[in-house]
């Protein structure tokens, strides 16, 4: 299922998450037309990447079979949505409808909503996992903190956050980033660990991991798993 961007769900119930969304913003507009231009480069380009794959896999053994997992940009759903998916209900957000066309072909079974990630509205505990990668450094920097607060609402207790957060502070365009016009935005390591732990997530892995991004270059992403404690 795909919902326009902005456009509130009227109440639709997801396995009773209740999702909702509000009016996006104009980083969500560039990072979503650039993605729509992108279309199947952006998985040509990444689908390389051994620590995703890796990081996945060794994650997804934290989950019961069938647990609710929500992802937040799932791009084009290769490998991540396709296996969640495959063991479990994912309901996957992206910005860019080119993407989720291409993950409904990774992931048939998942439920896809084009939404901006920082203004889906979710029912508090009613997701086992939160689930995004890659994707929050598109985020603009004022938008990171709040987005974790929402996720550690959304979680149960118990549940767990997975992601890959961005290294850098601040915010950026990017002209010509694979072809066309990013937006990047981020918080730093530092405030992306006090944001997390101000939410009321227990960090349990916590690691820098430099990946080869081709050309000679190396990009370094944060790599998490945070858990709602079971009494808090
Ligand atoms: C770098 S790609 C990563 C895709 C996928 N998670 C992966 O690992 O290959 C980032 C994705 O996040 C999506 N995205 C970025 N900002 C977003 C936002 N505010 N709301 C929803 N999706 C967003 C983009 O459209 C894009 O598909």
């Amino acid at each position: 299922m795909c919902t326009p961007a902005g456009v509130r769900l009227g109440g639709y119930m997801l396995w009773g998450t209740g999702a909702t969304v509000g009016p996006v913003g104009e980083a969500f507009d560039i990072v979503r037309s650039g993605y729509d231009r992108i279309g199947v480069r952006y998985g040509e380009w990444s689908s390389a990447s051994p620590t995703r794959l890796n990081f996945v896999r060794r994650r997804l053994r934290e989950l019961t079979p069938g647990s609710l997992v929500v992802e937040l940009g799932c791009g084009a759903g290769e490998p991540a949505t396709r296996l969640l998916a495959a063991e479990h209900r994912v309901l996957a957000v992206d910005a860019s409808l080119a993407q989720l066309r291409l993950a409904r072909e990774a992931a048939p079974t998942a439920a896809l909503v084009q939404a901006d990630m920082a203004r889906l509205n979710l029912r508090a505990g009613s997701a086992d996992a939160v689930a995004s990668f890659y994707a929050l450094g598109h985020l603009p920097s004022h938008e990171h903190a709040p987005l974790l607060h929402a996720i550690a609402h959304w979680l149960r207790p118990g549940g767990v956050l997975l992601t890959s957060a961005p290294l850098r502070a601040g915010d950026d365009r990017d002209k010509s980033w694979l072809g066309v016009p990013m937006y990047f935005g981020g918080i730093g390591e530092t405030a992306t660990r006090q944001a997390i732990e101000s939410a009321g997530l227990e960090v349990e892995e916590w690691q820098v991991v430099p990946e080869d991004e081709g050309d000679g270059k190396t990009v370094r992403f944060l790599w998490v798993l945070a858990r709602k404690p079971q009494f808090g």
